[in-house]
Formats: structure tokens, C-alpha cells, sequence
């Protein structure tokens, strides 16, 4: 019997239509400031404050957000595929609230939720929106009152300046979530990989989406506009993600 191998790549423009702005769309910008420059080590050390303010706007809009049906869809794909492994440029956690499994989801660029010491190890996860109520009940509406006295939040261990756990412009990804990317296109090649929602900057997300393809498998991108991608993708499908996605998906699954 045939295995469905399924492999997808998003980016900011899958939570687009939730309500997170891209990084390099119109609404990218933030009080006109360029979030490619917001997100570097140079601008943290600079101005950690406003840094910081940037993300917790950023932290208080996911928080407000819900999964789309392009989430949805992802999900759904994961569930019908043998092997499936999503890679997402996204912070958010719209993906992880649409109820795609943790293992089945490379946060390549980090996660926005996560703090964690600009020196030494230390690092902690920020509660996040749909499990706050539940799970930390008034602890976590003190924990958020307590991120917004902070204005620049310091380690427990070392007291250094605390950042967000994300990947910031010219750093390295993290080396355990690389592995799992490189375990898995190890195992073999997969018969559909969809990449949605990214203008496909970074020349890493080319290579994993074209090492995953197998030689007569299909390459999907999902994007209103052209990227640096789809000159080698096998369909080309200019619309929205949560137009497209639901589509594909239901296609599959008959
Ligand atoms: P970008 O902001 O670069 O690109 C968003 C993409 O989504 C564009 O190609 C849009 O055309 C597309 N798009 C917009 N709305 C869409 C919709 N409704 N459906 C489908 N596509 C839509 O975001 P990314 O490519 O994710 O990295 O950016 C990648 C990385 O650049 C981010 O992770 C971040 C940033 O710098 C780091 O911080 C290291």
C-alpha cells in the first residue's frame, strides 16, 4: 500500500488572516519602524525597552488571535499522512492551538511565548492565551501583569537582560530542531510539500522544501504573490492560505 509522506513549510502570511501582521507586508511596520531592524541583536542592545515593547504588543496580539482554517487545514493534512512534519517560520503558537502536535512542528525561528536569559541558559515559557485560564487561573493573570511591570525582564540566575526565545537576524537556528529537520528529510522523500504564507527569504527554506520533494512528488506554494520560491514549485496557487489550504486538503482526502 502507498504511504502518504507529507511534508509543509509556513510562514507569516498563514496567520495573516488571524490578525498577526507579516513581517514584510504594508501593516509590518511597527510606530514606523522596520521589524527586520526591531529583530536583531544590534537594536536589543540598543534599546531594549522598545524591544521589548515591540514584542509584547506582538505576544498581546497572539494572545488575542485565533487559528485559521489554514491552521485547520495543516492539521488535518497531519492527520491523514503517515509521515508528516511542518516547518514554520512563525512565533505564534496558532499552529499548536489548532491542535497540530508538537512533534509533528519545527519552530524554526523560536517561539515568542519562550524568555529566556540574553547569557546564560535560563530560560522559561511564558504562558500563552488558551491555556492561561485553565491551566494557571489567577497565577497566570499575575504572571501577565507581572510581564507588564517588567519593562526589561532580568534572569533569575545571572540577572542579565532576558529576550524573547526567538531567532534573531544573523543568528544561528537552534541546532536540536535542525536535527529533527534533517532526521526526518533522512527518512526519506515525501510524495506533497506545501509552502504557504512565506516570501521564502532565507535560502534554507528553498533547500528543505526542494530536498523534501520526491523526484515525481508535487511542490505547492500558497501565496497571493510571486516569492523566491515558485520558480521551483511544481503548482503555484495565488490565493489566500485559508481559501487554498481547506481546498487542497480536502482534495486529498476525497
Ligand atoms: P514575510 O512577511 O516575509 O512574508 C509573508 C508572505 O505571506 C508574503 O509572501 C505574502 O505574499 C504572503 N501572504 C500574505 N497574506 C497571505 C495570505 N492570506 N495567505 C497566504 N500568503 C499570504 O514573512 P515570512 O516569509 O514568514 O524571521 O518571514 C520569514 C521571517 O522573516 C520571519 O520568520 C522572521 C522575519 O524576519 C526572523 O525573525 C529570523
Amino acid at each position: 500500500m502507498h504511504r502518504k509522506l507529507f511534508a509543509g513549510s509556513t510562514g507569516a502570511g498563514v496567520s495573516a488572516e488571524s490578525g498577526i501582521p507579516t513581517f514584510r507586508g504594508k501593516d509590518g511596520y511597527w510606530r514606523n519602524l522596520d521589524p527586520a531592524k526591531l529583530a536583531t541583536p544590534e537594536a536589543f542592545a540598543r534599546d531594549p525597552e522598545l524591544v521589548w515593547e515591540w514584542y509584547r504588543e506582538r505576544r498581546q496580539r497572539i494572545r488575542n488571535a485565533q487559528p485559521n482554517a489554514a491552521h485547520a487545514a495543516i492539521t488535518r493534512l497531519a492527520q491523514i499522512a503517515d509521515e508528516f512534519l511542518l516547518v514554520t517560520q512563525n512565533v505564534d503558537d496558532l499552529h499548536k492551538r489548532a491542535g497540530l502536535p508538537k512533534e509533528k512542528m519545527v519552530q524554526i525561528h523560536g517561539d515568542s511565548f519562550v524568555t529566556r536569559c540574553s547569557r546564560c541558559d535560563f530560560s522559561r515559557k511564558d504562558y500563552t492565551p488558551s491555556v492561561a485560564a485553565a491551566t494557571y487561573g489567577a497565577a497566570g493573570e499575575q504572571e501577565q501583569e507581572q510581564e507588564q511591570r517588567d519593562v526589561v525582564p532580568r534572569c533569575p540566575e545571572c540577572d542579565a537582560l532576558m529576550r524573547a526565545g526567538v531567532v534573531w537576524f544573523g543568528e544561528h537556528l537552534p541546532w536540536n530542531e535542525l536535527q529533527r529537520i534533517e532526521n526526518y528529510l533522512d527518512r526519506g522523500t515525501c510524495d506533497l510539500v506545501i509552502v504557504a504564507g512565506t516570501t521564502a527569504t532565507f535560502g534554507y527554506i528553498i533547500d528543505w522544501a526542494l530536498r523534501a520533494r520526491a523526484p515525481n512528488g508535487e511542490l505547492v506554494e500558497v501565496n497571493p504573490e510571486d516569492t523566491s520560491l515558485s520558480e521551483f514549485a511544481t503548482r503555484l496557487v495565488r490565493e489566500p492560505a485559508t481559501i487554498a489550504l481547506p481546498r487542497i486538503v480536502d482534495r486529498i482526502t476525497g
